[in-house]
């Protein structure tokens, strides 16, 4: 292999590390899970809330992987390969992060906010590789295992490296962030998400602004400045020692300023001044959340000293992504059916969004509307008001019809007038047929619900019902 991820040796010197077997291993890549490993990985066996890795260690080695990090307390012995023991994997798995942050000379970015972290990860991703070599973290690995793990996985090469970062609680973002050390801190909202683990939404600003912390001295702040709390987030980002602070949105001081979008169904137009350049550029990706993600991106592009329109005309290769807006059509000409898959994800501020654009269908084409909605999860005693205030995001849409499941989305269901009262079911699983029978051509159908939800069998249900409608 020429040059390695890891060697053996680097990763003894990075984790402290004893050392049973092949000492010469070169590693390409680092996993956690051995039912997606490539040849030649590193599996570390990590203890995780329902499974621990050590079962699977042998399943690693015989699928391919080149050694694995497993407990000093582990008993195994390789058959082939390095085993390389340590008093806590998950500590060892941090350290090799550390490692890569430490050895490489990239820009780092680190992404946090109550929604669009991915989409905005994403985004940056296409906009850093055309300027050089790129590394971002895999779909949502935004956690304590995902944030190492993607770190761990940075090659030294690297120039631009991307970082999703999530929490649930306060005190977990400060962990991650002094892996990542970004040079970059990116805060893309703050909306009441996870509010259950939260006394108020400003005590979720204060848990994002812990991102600050790990900012490299001088680093910069990206903030929404449209937010409810970008004076504190600004305050947070000074005290934790900002070099230069960044905002994008509507606001006519912005530094990356939304100048004028034309929202489409695939895509928008955007018009947009970032620091005193004017620029014109598309955005494949549905959505005016998603224009204003690409207002985040270039101020980071800025920020990574890179040419700020050549990571604008990037942008209109990002798509959305399957189960955050992706769009698929079933049929053809007035038979057609189009399906927006929203089923990963849902709290207030994404659900507006998603109204918002599913609205950016042309009645043309699709004449009539169909949200499919289930529960809006985590979010306390205020789940109720929650949902019933989305009476009116449905009313701006023009949804036509509604479907619903879920205890929560009773609230709105019955909130609705009758004539818009698709059906209601307690489960997603109740709730897959009456949609699969309502559904007709020129319909335009939203699915959208928190994971825990399970809207996505209702996205599929219905895939699999028109697709044999078209060939019967
Ligand atoms: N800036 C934004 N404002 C509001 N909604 C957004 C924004 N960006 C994306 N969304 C919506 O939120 C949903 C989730 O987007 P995304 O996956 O990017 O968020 P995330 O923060 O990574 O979520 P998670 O916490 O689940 O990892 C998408 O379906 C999209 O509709
Ligand atoms: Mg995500």
């Amino acid at each position: 292999m020429s040059n390695p991820l890891w060697t053996c040796q680097a990763v003894l010197a990075a984790t402290g590390g004893k050392l049973s077997g092949d000492g010469e291993t070169a590693f390409g890549s680092v996993a956690i899970d051995s039912r997606t490993l490539e040849p030649d990985a590193l599996f570390v066996a990590i203890k995780g809330e329902r499974l621990d890795g050590h079962a699977f260690v042998d399943q690693a080695l015989s699928g391919g992987a080149a050694g694995a990090i497993v407990s000093q307390a582990d008993a195994a012995v390789p058959g082939k390969g390095s085993m390389i023991r340590v008093a806590d994997t998950l500590a060892a798995l941090n350290a090799l992060g550390r490692a890569a942050r430490a050895r490489t000379g990239a820009k780092v970015v680190a992404v946090t906010g109550s929604v669009g972290k991915t989409s905005t990860k994403e985004a940056l991703r296409l906009a850093f590789e055309q300027a050089g070599r790129t590394h971002a973290s895999r779909k949502s690995f935004n956690n304590q295992w995902g944030v190492p793990l993607s770190l761990a996985n940075m090659a030294q090469e690297t120039q631009f490296g991307v970082f999703e970062v999530g929490m649930n609680h306060a005190g977990e973002i400060e962990v991650l962030v002094d892996l990542i050390r970004p040079d970059i801190a990116i805060v893309t909202t703050v909306e009441p998400v996870h509010l259950e683990f939260f006394s108020s939404v400003e005590a979720i600003a204060e848990a994002k602004a812990e991102i600050f912390i790990g900012l490299v001295q001088g680093g910069t702040a990206i903030l929404n400045r449209d937010s409810a709390y970008f004076e504190l987030l600004r305050d947070r980002a000074k005290q934790h020692g900002a070099g230069a602070i960044l905002d994008f949105g509507f606001h006519e001081e912005a530094f990356a300023r939304l100048l004028d979008a034309e929202l489409g169904a695939e895509g928008s137009m955007v018009e947009a001044m970032v620091g005193g350049q004017k620029l014109s550029y598309r955005v494949g990706a549905p959505g005016r959340h998603q224009v204003l993600n690409s207002l985040t991106v270039l101020a980071a592009c800025h920020a990574a000293e890179i040419d700020v329109a050549k990571a604008a005309s990037a942008l209109a290769g990002h798509q959305a992504q399957k189960g955050r807006g992706a769009r698929f059509i079933v049929g053809e000409g007035e038979q057609r059916v189009a399906v927006i898959d929203e089923s990963y994800n849902a709290n207030p501020a994404s659900m507006r969004a998603a109204f918002e654009a599913m609205a950016q269908t042309p009645r043309g084409e699709f004449p009539r509307r169909v949200a499919v909605i289930g529960d809006m999860l985590e979010l306390g005693d205020d789940g109720p008001a929650l949902h019933r205030d989305l009476a009116a995001a449905v009313d701006g849409a023009g949804v036509d019809i509604v479907f619903a499941c879920g205890p929560l989305m009773a609230g709105l269901f019955d909130a609705l007038p009758g004539n818009r009262q698709g059906g209601y079911a307690p489960s997603s699983s109740e709730l897959a047929e009456m949609v699969v029978d309502a559904v007709t051509p020129g319909d335009v159908v939203m699915i959208k619900g928190s994971l825990g939800s399970r809207m996505e069998p209702i996205v599929e249900a219905l895939r699999q019902s028109l697709t044999r409608r078209i060939s019967s």
